[in-house]
């Protein structure tokens, strides 16, 4: 059944890669590695929406969508949060955040505005779908029903995210711009993925 449905996923969110499945079962003795790191990517999220909105006020459907997704996303890391306090455990120091450097990496330094802004929404759209993509794993894999269901509620938001960055990107770019640096993207995704070990103490 799991790998019907990561073959399910994969479908969805275009990724090229699916995650290793040991990955579920490393991050399940971490859970408080796991849910600082978790912590931190909701924290992430909310600061890199709120510095599109500054960077972009003549988008206006930019700043209407994403003014929520901010709430959304610091209320994700308030349940993180909360969720640490329950069982004890500490909210600890950010990491260095390996994936997400490396994806910057492979944005245009020197393209165009409109082709930085379009990096700008598919790298949110990517991290978007892969974050979605572990919370299934883990929704899927791990022992516990709480837990299981805990995680079920992030991958639904997540995935409602990921979409949104795909149509802001296809409101102000040409649709088939988008789908070519799309696909540009999702095989560099792949190429990082595979190239980095599986570790059981972050999100990504
Ligand atoms: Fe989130
Ligand atoms: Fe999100």
């Amino acid at each position: 059944m799991n790998e019907s449905f990561s073959e399910h996923t994969r479908n969805i969110l275009g990724l090229q890669l699916p995650t290793d499945p040991r990955w579920v079962n490393l991050a399940e003795i971490q859970l408080e590695e796991i849910l600082t790191d978790h912590a931190y990517c909701e924290q992430k999220a909310a600061t890199t929406c709120i510095s599109l909105i500054q960077k972009n006020p003549d988008k206006e459907l930019l700043v209407e969508e994403l003014s929520p997704i901010v709430t959304e996303e610091w209320g994700h890391f308030r349940m993180v949060l909360a969720e640490l306090k329950k069982r004890d455990l500490k909210l600890g120091r950010q990491r260095k955040d390996i994936y997400v450097n490396k994806l910057l990496q492979f944005q245009k330094k020197d393209g165009s505005p409109m082709e930085r802004f379009l990096d700008q929404m598919l790298i949110m759209a990517l991290i978007e779908a892969r974050s979605c993509e572990r919370f299934k794993r883990l929704s899927e894999g791990l022992d516990d029903d709480y837990m299981r269901n805990f995680y079920r509620k992030f991958m639904e938001s997540e995935a409602g995210h990921y979409t949104l960055f795909i149509t802001l990107a296809e409101h102000y770019l040409d649709k088939k711009i988008v789908r070519k640096r799309w696909a540009e993207w999702l095989e560099y995704e792949k190429e990082l993925m595979s190239s980095e070990e599986v570790r059981g103490d972050r999100i990504h």
